[in-house]
């Protein structure tokens, strides 16, 4: 169990046993300066820049009103999720850190924002509170990818547990349901239902290592490292990109995390989709319920 954070540098791809074997054992990897992520970073500023309508998106919240702000940057997400030279520059840096893309299942490419100030705050851009992705997928070989857009700090980037992995934390992943959210969503956009499972005692914020990586590196790690939003009170917004990822032959391998606290029931492979050709992992999966 590593209590500090195992953070392993990369500056040339491996293939996907080696990743796997190493994320799913808690390591941290950053691939540093990829070529194909520096294209990706300018063609996702390009939007972001063009969206919200300023040459440096990061001053939003101090110069738009923030309903303008909410707005735009909701354009810029939606843009990002459907944009073709987004999804053809991810599945490169995939390519460039050694990814078997004929292997891969990706939910969605994501530009997040995490403003500071609680007016431009909403479900989608806030400080997100610690939890495990497997908690809600409840697919422990799902691997996050992360990177940032603009440069990022220390109290405005992404925070991992190191000490907590492996290590039961109470939630309320049995209880949480994908189905009623969305339902909850259909009849209510405010609804309080929890995007994601959440814990039932938060650890201390102290626990969180921040990650600082720069413009053109990404990161990978494993969807059950425990994780949050370091939160941002620097009065600048945080603008990053993220897909989550799921490779058929680390399940058919069962090259995974371990299961320490998920009680999830339900496996959603339908959230994940061939990176090429759209076919949905739930058709893939090598037993596991599907939704
Ligand atoms: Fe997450």
């Amino acid at each position: 169990m590593p209590k500090r954070l195992d953070l392993r540098y990369r500056t040339s791809a491996e293939n996907d046993s080696d990743r796997a074997n190493a994320i799913f054992s808690g390591a941290v990897l950053v691939y540093r300066s990829v070529p194909a992520m520096h294209e990706l970073v300018d063609c996702l500023r390009e939007i972001t820049q063009r969206e919200v309508g300023l040459s440096d998106p990061c001053l939003a919240e101090s110069i738009l009103k923030s309903e303008e702000f909410r707005h735009r940057a909701s354009s810029a997400r939606q843009i990002v999720r459907e944009h073709g030279d987004v999804a053809r520059l991810y599945k490169k840096v995939l390519l460039e850190a050694g990814v078997d893309i004929s292997a891969v299942f990706y939910d969605h490419f994501k530009l997040r924002f995490q403003p500071s100030d609680d007016a431009s705050k909403t479900r989608y851009m806030r400080d997100l509170p610690a939890h495990r992705d497997t908690w809600g997928s409840n697919i422990h070989a799902q691997i996050n990818w992360w990177a940032p857009v603009w440069p990022v700090t220390a109290d405005r980037t992404i925070g991992i547990f190191p000490a907590l992995w492996n290590v039961p934390v109470p939630n309320v992943s049995a209880q949480w349901s994908y189905r009623e959210l969305m339902h909850r969503l259909k009849g209510d956009k405010s609804t309080r239902y929890p995007m994601l499972p959440q814990c039932l005692a938060p650890p201390s914020l102290s626990e969180a290592e921040p990650i600082v990586i720069h413009p053109g590196d990404i990161m990978a790690f494993s969807g059950a490292h425990l994780h949050c939003s370091m939160p941002n009170q620097s009065g600048l917004v945080r603008v990053s990109t993220e897909t989550r990822t799921v490779s058929a032959h680390d399940l058919l391998y069962s090259r995974s995390a371990k299961n320490v606290d998920c009680g999830a029931s339900v496996s959603h492979f339908d959230w994940f989709h061939h990176i090429e050709t759209g076919d949905s992992l739930a058709h893939h999966a090598l037993g596991g319920q599907t939704t």
